[in-house]
């Protein structure tokens, strides 16, 4: 009996995570519930005016969300790629993507070699390489790799896309894609 009684206290104890989790006992309003501080009597308050959220549907909805009006994917890049976007994204690379994919995205980094069971992939060797399915994959993850939608706004999104097809470009350039003196720079480091 003493024993059924213990197994009784401790599955009550089992549903209650206030238990172990003290920020869910601690006093609160939850959304929709009233409260009589405010005038309107309402605990949820109104987002300050002009507030916009992050993923707002602009009036272009291809660089927001990488889909165009028909919901398809797009294929290229939606804004200008300049120098500042290319710089942009070659930062926000080496931050957020180079530990699993590599500082040149060939998928050799210290973190793959710990990732059995999916190591992060060669990303100049995708099935999809278009700029609209990586971003699609960087707002909302694949498979095992998370979404980086907090840590990268849109305009982040697409700088890294691009900084990636300069680095896919660069992987496989030859010595004549070189401009000239860096050519000769090129030979001379080689002994040639
Ligand atoms: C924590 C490690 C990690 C980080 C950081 C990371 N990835 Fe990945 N990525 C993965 C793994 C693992 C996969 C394979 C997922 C799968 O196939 O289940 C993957 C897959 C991909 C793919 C391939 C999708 C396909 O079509 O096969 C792309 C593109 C990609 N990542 C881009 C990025 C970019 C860009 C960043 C930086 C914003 C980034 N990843 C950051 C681990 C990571």
């Amino acid at each position: 009996m003493r024993r059924l009684l213990l197994l009784s206290v401790l599955c009550a104890a089992c549903g209650d995570t206030t238990i172990v989790d003290p920020m869910e006992r601690q006093p609160k309003f939850k959304p929709f519930a009233a409260n009589s501080f405010y005038e309107d009597g309402r605990a949820m308050r109104q987002p300050p005016e002009g507030t916009v959220p992050r993923e707002r549907q602009t009036s272009r909805p291809e660089i927001t969300t990488g889909r165009d009006r028909s919901g398809q994917i797009v294929s290229a890049i939606p804004i200008p790629v300049t120098r500042e976007l290319m710089l942009l994204g070659r930062a926000k690379f080496e931050i957020y993507c180079a530990i699993c994919h590599g500082l040149v995205g060939d998928g050799v980094s210290l973190v793959a070699t710990q990732m059995s069971l999916r190591p992060p992939p060669n990303l100049h060797k995708l099935r999809n390489p278009s700029p609209g399915h990586v971003f699609q994959v960087v707002s909302e993850g694949f498979g095992l790799m998370a979404s980086y939608a907090v840590q990268l706004t849109p305009h982040d999104r697409w700088a890294v896309v691009a900084y990636l097809q300069a680095l896919r470009r660069s992987q496989a350039a030859k010595l004549a894609d070189a401009p000239a003196d860096i050519q000769q720079k090129l030979r001379a480091e080689a002994g040639q």
